[in-house]
């Protein structure tokens, strides 16, 4: 018998988890899709789904939020009650800060994951970006997977997403289809040559990029994000993007998801050594997200952190380094499974957090929090004093 990666990722998940967590294990096989060699994008979308959900995928360096610190301020002089977290992006209001990151879309099952998270993210008024749409561009019958989170959020910052490796073969075409699928308020174009590079199916023609998302950033009508994917964007890289006419950058920093590690688990589960090994070694490749921050602030368009954002604290941070917001992804893989309360829930709590974090650092809203003094220290101080630019 011929065993398809598809199928060794199962058996592996059975072997693995069979004993320890049964009940965890069925909601695993209800969600794999049927095995189809035309399903490729599709298939890969559910796997990292898969993989986020079930397996320790986060970076083994920190984030380095643990080396910025903010002053706390005895006599804050404002009343928690009032403070105010609302924000703007692209003339868009927000009722706080935050972003539900890109994640998913493209396969029949991530339908109700998206459902899900867009009515969380238009109960709290948030933003909420969709994953990769490769899979709907190649085959339109995903695109109700996409659709379903500007139905679902009809007011939210909705944000649409494509690889910059996919713009040779989608063209301004595919792109404006992105847009008008989701009714999108701006598109994310991601930057992930590590995955590329470990992923033995991955595309590293690198080559052109820049000229390309140059050549969507004067054809389309919203505006564009580069954005990483969690390995961060350096200033030179940011301020190339900005002259190409970007208009917002999400650093997509290291220490959160590392895409070298879920790469590293697809590997092991279709027995391919190469990608494994790749997979291990550049697992905790890149930029940390605080140190990109650092970097990338100050280059004339807003940045959004993401990358390891996991508390209201690591936002109060980001921000106070110079981001206008933060977004976050793997924390809400478990919660969108459960339900939309549950995502709710877990967002409601960074957003409490950051609250707090304001209010004891005698910030009324967000524009105070750019202005309060920020400590950095450890590997974050090393590495921008190492940096001679910054
Ligand atoms: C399950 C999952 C799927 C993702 N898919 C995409 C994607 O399709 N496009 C994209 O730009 N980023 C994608 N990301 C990356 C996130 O948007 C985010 O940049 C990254 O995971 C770092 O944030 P985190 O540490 O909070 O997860 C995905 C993340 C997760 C966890």
């Amino acid at each position: 018998m011929i065993v398809s990666p598809y199928q060794s990722l199962v058996l592996v998940l059975e072997r693995e988890q069979s004993d320890q967590n049964p009940g965890c294990m069925r909601e695993l096989l209800n969600i794999l899709p049927p095995i189809s060699p035309s399903m490729t994008t599709s298939q890969r979308k559910i796997e990292h789904l898969q993989i986020c959900a079930d397996k320790p995928v986060e970076a083994h360096i920190p984030a380095g939020f643990d080396d910025i610190h903010l002053i706390h301020c005895a006599l804050p002089e404002i009343d928690k009650d009032d403070i105010d977290l609302s924000t703007e992006l692209f003339n868009k209001r927000l009722d706080a800060p935050l972003l539900i990151a890109s994640m998913t879309g493209g396969h029949p099952d991530t339908y109700k994951i998206n459902r899900t998270l867009a009515l969380a993210a238009e109960h709290l008024g948030i933003g909420i970006g969709v994953g990769s749409q490769r899979a709907a561009i190649e085959d339109q019958k995903h695109e109700e997977t996409f659709r379903v989170v500007r139905d679902s959020a009809p007011n939210a910052f909705v944000y649409a997403n494509i690889g910059v490796v996919q713009l040779a073969e989608i063209g301004i075409a595919g792109v404006e289809h992105a847009i008008e699928m989701i009714d999108a308020d701006a598109i994310a174009i991601h930057l992930n040559f590590l995955q590329e590079a470990v992923q033995p199916e991955g595309c590293t023609h690198a080559s052109g990029c820049l000229s390309a998302i140059k050549e969507v950033c004067d054809a389309i009508s919203v505006p564009v994000i580069a954005k990483e994917t969690g390995a961060g964007i350096s200033r030179e890289t940011a301020v190339a993007l900005v002259d190409a006419g970007v208009a917002a950058i999400d650093v997509g920093g290291a220490g959160g998801t590392s895409w070298a590690g879920v790469e590293y688990y697809r590997a092991v589960s279709s027995g391919d050594t190469m990608s494994e090994h790749l997979g291990r070694l550049f697992w905790d490749w890149g930029i940390p997200t605080a140190v990109s921050l650092a970097e990338c602030s100050g280059c004339g368009v807003p940045i959004i952190a993401t990358g390891g954002v996991r508390t209201g604290i690591d936002i109060a941070k980001s921000l106070a380094l110079g981001a206008s917001l933060a977004g976050t992804a793997l924390p809400l893989v478990a919660p969108a499974m459960e339900g939309v309360d549950a995502v709710i829930d877990r967002l409601s709590r960074m957003i409490a957090e950051l609250e707090i974090a304001m209010f004891l650092c005698g910030c009324a809203d967000l524009s105070d929090l750019k202005t309060i003094p920020v400590v950095t220290c450890g590997m974050v101080r090393e590495m921008l004093d190492a940096n001679t630019r910054v």
